[in-house]
């Protein structure tokens, strides 16, 4: 396939009032709990990225009748929880980290055999995490040579509850062991080390399924009924956080984004640029479906380096990318540490962030489990986001303070969480185009 490349103009401002596409951890989420669900769910505001389409795709393959996307419309026609049939071939999970591990603990479950596969990236991620506490529950599966991708799971009868404490801070991990907690005899209870994406349990309680919660823990009892309901996604923060970031780092800018999803599990990316120095309101908080929502009014700031907070980095786990653009523009030194977790996203995002960095001239060292950069000038050049969207996104946003164009390559995944990205940061004012091999 051509590669896709970005070519962004340096300088310029975002200005207007601009909505970003839906929360992919949501969107993922209500095919999945719509899917079991007793009835018909109607989503709106879903992402039609290729993650949830993965998702929407191996439902499909297994009987369900998905109707839509059509201008973020879905409807559900849910088979109940024990409604699946056995999928003819495996499942491509494509790029998505959360599409496999969701479905690892669904599938654990079910009593017919599945194999789950992925993208060049989704095969080299970690897998153990999901199917060590899967085979103590009595789950019958197996994982590629290192604990990788593809995942053979056998049919099997009964599941037992388990109780687990994670060793990681992991929304997937919580929520796979949750969906096997489904169909397992007894009650599952997951802790974990340090606050997650709470989406899986305010989507089980509005699909009506009991579940109980208190700090760090969440459990359920097996054998539960989901009852089917609406769904309204909100536009996901973590697309938005490359514009948070550019509008704090370009001069003249004012931009308001609309109905982004503000689920307190989700705002450390606002909590790291405000103790930056960034201007970020927010206006007309709500609560739609369950999340809350609101707008974000943006203005530029002078940004200055800081330390991190550790007990940030769970709740901006995805925003680093961009972080670290702030960071390189700001005054001052940025240290984050305790982010290992960034070496097992789509890329080793530290190694490939600060490569990156290095090439448009900023000071960077990467750590075992972070990275410290000096913020100064930015130059141009050409960076490779090595196929991660969120590192092409936070790369773009760069142009903006950068001195010369800068052309960031392997920029096809972008449409993985966010469809029309050039087009949207075009219209609020960056000046990038989209290049195929060849232009
Ligand atoms: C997600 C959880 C996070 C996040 C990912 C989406 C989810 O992963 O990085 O993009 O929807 O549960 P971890 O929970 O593994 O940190």
């Amino acid at each position: 396939m051509a590669e896709l490349r970005f070519q962004v103009e340096p300088g310029g401002e975002l200005r207007g009032r601009h909505r970003v596409p839906g929360d992919k951890s949501i969107s993922h989420r209500a095919i999945i709990f719509g899917a079991l669900a007793e009835g018909l769910t109607q989503v709106s505001g879903f992402l039609e990225g290729e993650d949830c389409l993965a998702t929407m795709n191996a439902f499909r393959a297994m009987g369900v009748r998905v109707d839509g996307p059509e201008d973020g419309r879905v409807t559900v026609h849910g088979v109940g929880r024990d409604g699946l049939r056995k999928p003819r071939g495996p499942l491509d999970m494509g790029n998505s980290g959360t599409a496999m591990r969701l479905m690892a603990g669904l599938l654990a479950g079910q009593p017919f055999d599945s194999r789950l596969t992925g993208d060049a990236s989704l095969t080299l991620r970690p897998m153990r995490r999901v199917t060590d506490p899967l085979q103590a529950m009595g789950a019958r599966l197996q994982t590629g040579t290192r604990g990788t991708p593809p995942l053979s799971l056998s049919g099997t009868v009964e599941l037992r509850g388990i109780d687990y404490a994670m060793p990681v801070a992991s929304a997937q991990v919580k929520s796979c062991l949750l969906l096997a907690g489904v169909y397992a005899r007894g009650r599952t209870c997951v802790t974990e080390p340090a606050p997650t994406r709470d989406h899986t349990e305010r989507m089980m309680k509005a699909f009506g399924y009991p579940i109980e919660r208190s700090e760090g823990r969440v459990c359920l009892v097996g054998g539960g009924v989901f009852s089917a309901t609406r769904v309204e996604v909100p536009s996901d923060i973590s697309s938005a956080a490359f514009f948070l970031v550019g509008a704090s780092i370009a001069s003249g800018s004012d931009l308001t984004l609309r109905h982004v999803g503000i689920n307190p599990t989700r705002t450390g990316v606002i909590d790291v640029l405000r103790a930056m120095g960034a201007d970020i309101e927010v206006l007309d908080p709500r609560t739609v479906g369950g999340e809350p929502v609101a707008e974000l009014r943006v203005r530029p700031a002078r940004l200055r380096g800081i330390d991190v907070p550790t007990e940030l980095v769970p709740l901006a786990i995805d925003e680093f990318p961009a972080i670290f653009v702030a960071a390189a523009c700001a005054e001052g030194r940025t240290r984050v540490t305790g982010a290992a977790e960034l070496r097992v996203k789509e890329t080793d995002r530290i190694q490939v962030m600060a490569d990156g960095l290095a090439v448009l001239g900023v000071r960077v060292t990467p750590t075992r489990d972070g990275i410290v950069i000096d913020g100064g000038e930015i130059s141009g050049g050409e960076v490779d986001s090595r196929g991660d969207h969120r590192i092409a996104m936070a790369f773009a946003m760069a142009g903006l303070r950068a001195s010369a164009p800068v052309q960031i390559r392997d920029c096809r995944n972008v449409n993985t969480s966010f469809p029309g990205f050039a087009a949207l940061a075009g219209s609020a004012g960056l000046g990038i185009r989209e290049l195929r091999n060849g232009d």
